[in-house]
């Protein structure tokens, strides 16, 4: 592969998903980059790179940036925050909510959409306290064919296998053909759309929780720094940020600190007196 294409590319990347590829990352590129190749009639990985270098077009870098993105996900993902959610997290965030009757909550990065669906039967199966409120999950993703998928709603049967109880499966799902497909009264309260963390969070409005889980990993430290700071900025004053196990704020912005006894959660740092006594 030239060096020239290969810094090239890397740069690309860096800009438009925030992506960090170093020098040892050429296998990776290589095996990401050879079936979009394949499809676009080019010899290989090595032909794709030089096109985007001499003759960019819009159409071959999204599908690269596309196919450099990790979309690993499933239901109920690591379990813990999950079931932090539901048994510590929503009873106080509903009773502060009783007045206004409504939850905004974001899923960014969501990929194809567990993690969202995944919210959404745990607040579907909280009960008659929250009949009739309104509920809003903003589920975001960069890459425009995963939130197709996710906006679906269908599922394999590998996929579903992963994360879902039977109960689950047969409460939410309905088959389809040989797939599973998401139940209405899940699909309608989450709305897939395409955002890129890169563009900032304004105009996204006010959360009272976000989960950014497993897409801060790929960034480089000033990023993850900014958008850990923009986010905080959308975060309602009591709200609560979900990060992935190998995620953190810690050394990246003053405005959010750990959820004392919980895994995973941050909360806004100003707020920490008033939630200390809520979770
Ligand atoms: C590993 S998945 C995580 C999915 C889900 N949050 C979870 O934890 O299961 C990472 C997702 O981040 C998305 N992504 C990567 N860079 C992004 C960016 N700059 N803006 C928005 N989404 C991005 C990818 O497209 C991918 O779907």
């Amino acid at each position: 592969m030239n060096e020239l294409d290969y810094a090239h590319f890397c740069t690309l990347m860096l800009q438009r998903s925030g992506l960090v590829l170093t020098p040892d990352k050429v296998y990776l590129v290589r095996s990401r980059i050879d079936p979009v190749a394949a499809q676009c009639g080019m010899a290989d990985a090595a032909a794709v790179l030089q096109a985007i270098r001499l003759r960019p077009d819009e159409r071959l870098i999204r599908r690269c940036v596309d196919a450099m993105a990790t979309h690993e996900s499933y239901f109920f993902r690591d379990g813990t925050p999950f079931e932090q959610l539901k048994t510590r997290l929503l009873g106080p965030l509903i009773a502060a909510r009783t007045a206004r009757r409504a939850l905004r909550i974001w899923s960014c990065a969501c990929s194809s959409g567990q993690e969202a669906y995944s919210i959404a039967m745990l607040l579907k199966e909280w009960g008659p306290s929250i009949d009739g409120w309104r509920i809003e999950i903003v589920a975001t993703d960069m890459s425009e064919p995963i939130l197709e998928k996710a906006r679906s709603g269908l599922y394999t049967q590998f996929e579903v296998q992963r994360g879902l109880s039977t109960e689950r499966l047969l409460r939410w799902f309905r088959k389809v053909g040989d797939q599973w497909e998401v139940a209405p009264a899940l699909r309608e309260i989450i709305t897939f759309r395409r955002h890129n963390l890169m563009e900032g969070v304004s105009g996204m409005g006010q959360f009272d929780l976000v989960f950014c889980r497993n897409v801060l990993i790929y960034f480089d430290r000033q990023k993850k720094s900014e958008i850990l700071g923009a986010m905080a900025g959308a975060m309602a004053p009591d709200a609560a940020l979900f990060l992935g196990s190998a995620e953190t704020v810690i050394g990246l912005t003053q405005a959010l600190e750990p959820a004392p006894d919980l895994r995973g959660v941050y909360r806004m740092a100003a707020a920490r007196p008033a939630l200390a006594s809520a979770v």
